[in-house]
C-alpha cells in the first residue's frame, strides 16, 4: 500500500515553504487553504499572519507568490482582495495524483494511516435484555458502526464494547417466574431462519415479562420470592445464573436477527454488558469511598459536584450505591472505565449514547477523573445524539403512542425501497429486487441518520429517504450502479490515465473532489463525524452527474479521452463504493 499525498497537502507543503522563505517567524503557520470556487484552492491564513507580524497583509501575500514554485502541481497563484491567495492546479498534477490514487488497492485509495494510531473502546449498539429494540437503538448501532469503520480505516485500534442492559432487579421477577413454568423459553422448532427465530425469541420474551409483571402486580408472595431471586443472581447461586442465562441467550438470538436484518456485524465477544463487571462493583465503591472522591449521605454512597444542582437548588449526586446496598447503573460504568482504561489500555473512550443521558456520563466522567481512572493521557467522550421524530416533529411514535419497534420499522423500508427497485428494474430477477430492496431500503435508513449531524435530532420520513432525488442513500447507489454499467459497456477500452490531456471544467471538478476524499476521511475520523463523509459521497456523485451530462464518455473525441474518462468514472466509483462501505452502506453492481 502506497499512502498519498492529496493535492490540498502538496499546496499546503508548496506555500508553508514559500511562506516561512518571506517570513520566517512565520515558519509552521497554517496557511489555511480550502477548496474555492474562484480557483481550485484559497489560502486565507496570510491575513490573520501579517496582522500579527505587524505587516502588510498584500505585500506579504505578494512576497509568498514570488516564492511559491510552480510548474508540476501548482499552475498560477495570484493574490486577491485584502491578501488573499488564488491557486489552481495544473491538469496533469490533477490526473497523476489521481492515478496513484488508482494504482493502490482498490479499497485503501492512497488514504494515509494517522500518525499516532491508538486505543479507542468504544461503546455502541446496546440494547437490554428481555425488552423490544426501539428506534431509540437504532441511532447508537448504526452511528457506532460507522465510527468503527472509521476510525479502523485511519489505522486505529478499536475494541468494541456492546453495553447491554443485562443486569438488575427486573431480572430476579423475571428468574422467579420462568423458575416457576420453566417451559416458557423453549422453542416450537429450531429453524434456520433466524429473522423468524429472532422474532420468536423476542415473542417469548415479551410473553414471559407481561406475565411476570402481572404475577408480581398481584401476588405479594411471588413479589417476596422475586426480590429473594434478586439477592441470589448478585451473590451468584449457580442455579439463578444458569436461569438468568437463558434470558441473556434468547435475548442474543433477537439481536443478532435485528443486527442481521440492518446488515452489520456484532460479535458475541464484544458483547460486554453490566453483568461482565458485577465482580468490580464492590472495589469500585470501596475505592471511591476510601479515597473520599464519595461520600455517604442518607446511607446511600455518593458523589456531588459543585455545578450540578436539582430546580430546588439542592446538589444532585452521582449515586453509586443505594442505600439498600445494591448498585445501579453508575456503578457498573465507572467499573467499566476501570477494566477499559486499566485491562484494555485504551486511551480513547468513546460512548456512542442518547443526548438524554448526557448528564449521567458528565458525572460518571468527573467523577472517574477525580478517582485517577481517567488520567491526562486518557480521553472520554459520549458521542451524544438526538431523537428520531415522527413527521410531525415530536418523538417517534405508533398511531397508538406506542414506541415504534425497530423490526418494524426496517421491515418497512425494505418493502418501500423494494417497490422503487422493482419500478426502476429492467433486467432484475425477484430474487435480485429482494435483495437489492433489503440494500437500498437498509441504506436508506442508515444514510438518514448518517448525514445528518448526530447530535441533533431527525425526521424519519420513509418518503423522502427512499426517493431517488436529493441527498438519499439510493441517489448514491444509483449513481454507483450508473457508472459501472457504463464501465461494464465500455468493451475494450479500459480506464486509463492520460494526465498529458487538457481536462474540461467538469472533469477538473470531479478529479478534484475525488482526490479530497482523503482529508475527508481523517476529518471524519477525527471527528467522529460520519456526516461530513455523507456530504462529501453526495457532492461526489452530483459532481459526476454533471461530468456525465457535459463530457461523454464512450463517444468522447480521442480513445485517450475515453480512457481517460473511464478512469474518472472508475475512481469515482471506487471512492463511493470505499465511502459508502466506510457509512456501512451497501453499493450494488446493478440497480
Ligand atoms: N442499555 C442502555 C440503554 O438502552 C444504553 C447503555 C449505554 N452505555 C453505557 N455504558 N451506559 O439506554
Amino acid at each position: 500500500m502506497a499512502s498519498v499525498t492529496s493535492l490540498s497537502d502538496s499546496v499546503q507543503q508548496h506555500l508553508a515553504s514559500a511562506l516561512s522563505a518571506g517570513l520566517p517567524e512565520a515558519a509552521g503557520a497554517d496557511p489555511l487553504l480550502r477548496r474555492s470556487d474562484r480557483a481550485d484552492f484559497q489560502a486565507n491564513g496570510i491575513l490573520a499572519l501579517a496582522k500579527k507580524a505587524k505587516a502588510n497583509p498584500r505585500e506579504l501575500a505578494t512576497q509568498v507568490v514570488d516564492r511559491v514554485v510552480t510548474g508540476d502541481v501548482i499552475k498560477e497563484v495570484e493574490v486577491s482582495g485584502p491578501g488573499f491567495l488564488n491557486i489552481t492546479i495544473t491538469d496533469k498534477a490533477i490526473i497523476e495524483t489521481l492515478a496513484a490514487r488508482y494504482a493502490d488497492e482498490a479499497g485503501r485509495l492512497g488514504v494515509p494511516y494517522a500518525a499516532n494510531p491508538g486505543t479507542t473502546v468504544i461503546d455502541y449498539a446496546q440494547p437490554n435484555v428481555a425488552k423490544e429494540m426501539h428506534v431509540g437503538h437504532l441511532r447508537s448501532a448504526v452511528i457506532g458502526d460507522s465510527v468503527v469503520q472509521l476510525l479502523e480505516f485511519t489505522g486505529e485500534s478499536v475494541v468494541r464494547r456492546h453495553h447491554i442492559g443485562d443486569w438488575g432487579t427486573q431480572f430476579g421477577m423475571l428468574i422467579q417466574y420462568l423458575d416457576e413454568h420453566p417451559h416458557e423459553l423453549d422453542h416450537k422448532a429450531s429453524t434456520e431462519d433466524t429473522a423468524a427465530s429472532g422474532e420468536e425469541a423476542m415473542s417469548n420474551l415479551d410473553r414471559l415479562y407481561k406475565a411476570a409483571r402481572r404475577k408480581f402486580d398481584s401476588d405479594e408472595e411471588f413479589k417476596t420470592r422475586a426480590r429473594r431471586r434478586v439477592v441470589d443472581l448478585q451473590a451468584g447461586d449457580p442455579h439463578t445464573l444458569a436461569m438468568w442465562q437463558k434470558f441473556v441467550d434468547e435475548s442474543k438470538i433477537y439481536f443478532f436477527s435485528v443486527f442481521e436484518k440492518l446488515d452489520m456485524e456484532i460479535r458475541d465477544p464484544d458483547i460486554v454488558g453490566e453483568s461482565g463487571y458485577n465482580d468490580m462493583l464492590a472495589e469500585t465503591c470501596r475505592l471511591l469511598e476510601e479515597s473520599g472522591v464519595a461520600v455517604r449521605s442518607e446511607g446511600a454512597l455518593c458523589v456531588f459536584f459543585e455545578d450540578i444542582k436539582g430546580p430546588d437548588g439542592n446538589p444532585v449526586p452521582l449515586i453509586v450505591q443505594k442505600s439498600d446496598g445494591g448498585y445501579g447503573y453508575a456503578a457498573t460504568d465507572l467499573s467499566a472505565i476501570r477494566d477499559r482504561v486499566f485491562n484494555l489500555k485504551a486511551d480513547t473512550l468513546l460512548y456512542v449514547v442518547d443526548a438524554r443521558q448526557s448528564l449521567h456520563f458528565k458525572m460518571v466522567f468527573e467523577t472517574a477523573r477525580r478517582a485517577g481512572w481517567l488520567g491526562d493521557g486518557v480521553k472520554a467522550q459520549q458521542l451524544a445524539f438526538g431523537t428520531v421524530l415522527g413527521k410531525d416533529g415530536k418523538p417517534f411514535k405508533t398511531r397508538e403512542g406506542e414506541t415504534v419497534r425497530l423490526v418494524d420499522l426496517l421491515d418497512e423500508a425494505i418493502d418501500r425501497a423494494s417497490a422503487v427497485v422493482r419500478e426502476k428494474a429492467q433486467d432484475l430477477s425477484e430474487e435480485e429486487i429482494a435483495e437489492r430492496g433489503a440494500q437500498v431500503g437498509i441504506g436508506a435508513v442508515k444514510y438518514a441518520d448518517l448525514s445528518t449531524s448526530a447530535s441533533r435530532d431527525y425526521k424519519f420520513d420513509l418518503d423522502q429517504m427512499v426517493s431517488l432525488n436529493g441527498d438519499t442513500s439510493v441517489y448514491l447507489q444509483y449513481a454507483y450502479a450508473r457508472i459501472r454499467s457504463i464501465l461494464r459497456k465500455a468493451g475494450e477500452l479500459r480506464p486509463a490515465a492520460h494526465p498529458e490531456l487538457e481536462l474540461a471544467a467538469a472533469e477538473r471538478a470531479l478529479g478534484l473532489h475525488a482526490d479530497a476524499f482523503a482529508e475527508t476521511v481523517r476529518e471524519a475520523a477525527r471527528e467522529y463525524a460520519p456526516h461530513k463523509l455523507a456530504a462529501y459521497l453526495y457532492q461526489l456523485a452530483s459532481l459526476y452527474t454533471t461530468f456525465y451530462d457535459k463530457c461523454p464518455v464512450l463517444k468522447a473525441e480521442t480513445p485517450q479521452q475515453v480512457e481517460n474518462r473511464l478512469f474518472l468514472c472508475d475512481i469515482t466509483a471506487r471512492t463511493l463504493h470505499q465511502g459508502m462501505a466506510l457509512l456501512g452502506i451497501r453499493t450494488p453492481e446493478r440497480l
